[in-house]
């Protein structure tokens, strides 16, 4: 994807909503940073081109979420600037241990959090509420979100949540269609490709509970995580809806039936069904 799609991606906001300026401003700054990663020919290596498009898109799922929701300017303010920040450190993440891995190295969202506030970025474009979008950046992987989080905190954490988990549906079918995953091990970390889900998986699924992330060995407990967030994992109804309208349940289904025959596909891609 080339840098001239990501600009029009990013600058394509609706800069004339009510302080969308201010995000706009966040944007030159967040890509002023990201320019110290890029070779002497002005290029981002790959891994790291691949994090700026995907923040981008996460930032055009928060858009979409808070114009679905109705969410008054504050509210838009806070949730944007959180999802375009919350990946931020994800280039210093590579370059210090050539990893996206978090348990082999750092983890990415406490980093993203210090190196936002190191940077002062939030106060130089005077954010309204910069506490509640550093707690976005920095519980945007967690299991759980924290008790005491107040109303605008809770909701720019459940838009960056939402929309990092709609583009993540989006990765998984571009890794799909750009690998060769059946016989390339390495395409998705060297899960099983052919093992059925792992049944304590499965229970957790079908019982909404959050996976245990060890308890993953093959590909289709991968993908039927994914299928978990669309029956416990999206907050808000506009996520549901998107998910829908993009097929990413038909295409997980589909793609599942092609990795095992076990009945737990279709019992868990017809919950996923009744809850968008
Ligand atoms: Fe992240």
């Amino acid at each position: 994807m080339s840098d001239d799609f990501q600009h029009s991606e990013t600058c394509g906001l609706d800069c004339k909503a009510e302080g969308m300026a201010l995000v706009k401003r966040l944007m030159l700054l967040y890509d002023g940073y990201v320019d110290m990663f890029r070779n002497g020919d002005g290029v981002l290596e790959p891994m790291m081109q691949l994090k700026r498009v995907h923040t981008s898109f996460v930032v055009k799922n928060a858009e979409l979420i808070a114009n679905g929701e109705g969410f008054d300017a504050l509210e838009r303010e806070t949730a944007l600037a959180a999802a375009l920040l919350h990946d931020t450190g994800r280039y210093e993440q590579l370059r210090r241990y050539n990893t996206f891995r978090d348990s082999d190295s750092v983890d990415h969202a406490v980093l993203s959090h210090d190196i936002v506030k190191e940077r002062g970025w939030l106060d130089e474009v005077g954010a309204s509420r910069p506490d509640a979008v550093l707690a976005a950046v920095l519980y945007h992987n967690r299991r759980d979100l924290p008790d005491g989080l107040d109303h605008i905190m809770r909701l720019a954490s459940d838009t960056v949540r939402d929309a990092d988990k709609l583009d993540i549906f989006r990765v998984l079918e571009d890794q799909v269609s750009h690998t060769d995953w059946r016989s390339d091990s390495c395409a998705f970390w060297n899960l099983a490709v052919s093992a059925p889900p792992t049944p304590i998986v499965v229970a957790s699924i079908e019982n909404r509970r959050p996976v245990d992330y060890q308890d993953i060995q093959s590909l289709a407990d991968f993908v039927l995580i994914q299928v978990g967030w669309m029956i416990s994992g999206l907050v808000f109804a506009t996520s549901r809806r998107i998910c829908m309208e993009r097929g990413h349940l038909a295409y997980r289904r589909n793609f599942l039936h092609q990795l095992t025959d076990s009945p737990s596909v279709d019992r868990i891609c017809e919950l996923a069904e009744r809850s968008l």
